[in-house]
């Protein structure tokens, strides 16, 4: 195996290892967040409350080593309080521009369903072109810049949806449940004494395993990891489908192709393999196309989910050998 999938695979494990000492069990999430770190693209993290959102972006950027700051959504929250502002200087006679907190390198954008879509937008810049304009002046982010969102998906009231465009620029979408029965347990027994996940994490404990959140050097490892021709043309089949399936008013566009192909190949180097196969494809489908599928309402008043929409599409593509 090539060196650079070995040091990928090094790193992977060591960031398990340390998000594990904060986060209990959710492996399916840890996965799903490292695929999205370590491709550089971005994440939305979605699941009732008090399942650990938070705690697991904080958790992550302490993984990562980089610098980090968090926004809470609120109602009355405007672009300017995401990217920042000039401000009059009395003394100096001139504006100095006061960063936002879109100046770091890891966000978190925590309940970011409860500001309208207006602030929401303001995100939207910097996400995808990693740089913010701020009266009429453009600033360069860091190239490392990568945003978490959490959104709590049964809270409707006084919430906004992300508009379609929003969701587009999110790589995937993880969602969390409930901790399992035997994990719950063991939280539980935390919860009563001094260790408490929350202590853990602010007592130091948990160890970068980048310098800077500088994954540069790691992420040449990705690039190892072979991906035959008729498995990207299975990924852009699935996407293609996405387009033309009965229930579906707006299939996925080329970001999700994009993102199905990056997040099969990190899944792979996940699972230690060093090439990707249809199984990655198909573990990546769901959280990386379903949030960019709009049901048709008569589906959707049915009750059919994305979940099954997905399960549906990958039956009707044909599976490469
Ligand atoms: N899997 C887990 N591992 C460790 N701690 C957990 C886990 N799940 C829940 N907790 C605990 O639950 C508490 C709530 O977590 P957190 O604040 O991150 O939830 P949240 O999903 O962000 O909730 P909200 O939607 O209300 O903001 C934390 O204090 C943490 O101790
Ligand atoms: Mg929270």
């Amino acid at each position: 195996m090539n060196a650079d999938v070995e040091g990928l695979r090094d790193v992977l494990d060591h960031a398990r290892t340390e998000i594990s000492k904060v986060i209990i069990g959710q492996d399916d999430v840890i996965n799903a967040s490292l695929i999205a770190i370590f491709t550089g693209q971005h994440a939305l993290v979605e699941g009732v409350p008090g399942v650990g959102k938070t705690l697991l972006v904080r958790t992550l950027a302490k993984v990562l080593g980089c610098d980090f700051s968090r926004i809470q959504f609120t109602p009355d929250l405007m672009p300017a309080d995401i990217t920042g502002t000039n401000i009059f200087d009395l003394q100096q006679n001139t504006f100095t521009l006061v960063k936002g907190p879109v100046f770091t390198s890891f966000l978190l954008g925590d309940e970011i369903n409860r500001a309208p879509a207006k602030t929401q937008s303001a995100l939207l810049q910097a996400m995808q072109e990693r740089r913010v304009t701020i009266d009429t002046k453009t600033h360069e982010l860091s190239p490392n810049f990568t945003v978490f969102a959490t959104q709590n998906p049964i809270e409707y009231e006084g919430t906004y949806p992300l508009p379609e465009a929003q969701k587009d620029r999110f790589m995937l979408k993880i969602s969390m449940s409930a901790p399992s029965e035997s994990d719950e347990l063991r939280l539980a027994g935390l919860l009563l004494g001094e260790e408490t996940p929350e202590r853990v994490l602010d007592s130091g404990t948990v160890q970068p395993v980048v310098s800077d959140g500088d994954l540069s050097g790691v992420r040449k490892g990705l690039q190892g990891i072979a991906l035959r021709e008729e498995i990207t043309a299975y990924i852009v089949a699935l996407v293609r489908k996405t387009r033309v399936h009965d229930s579906v008013l707006v299939g996925a566009g080329p970001r999700g192709t994009q993102a199905l192909l990056l997040a099969s190949r990190a899944y792979a180097a996940i699972n230690g393999q060093d090439y990707v196969t249809p199984d990655d494809v198909k573990a990546m489908a769901l959280p990386t196309l379903g949030h960019r599928m709009v049901l048709r309402p008569e589906y959707e008043i049915e009750g059919v989910t994305i979940a099954e929409v997905v399960e549906r599409l990958l039956q009707d593509v044909a599976v490469p050998r």
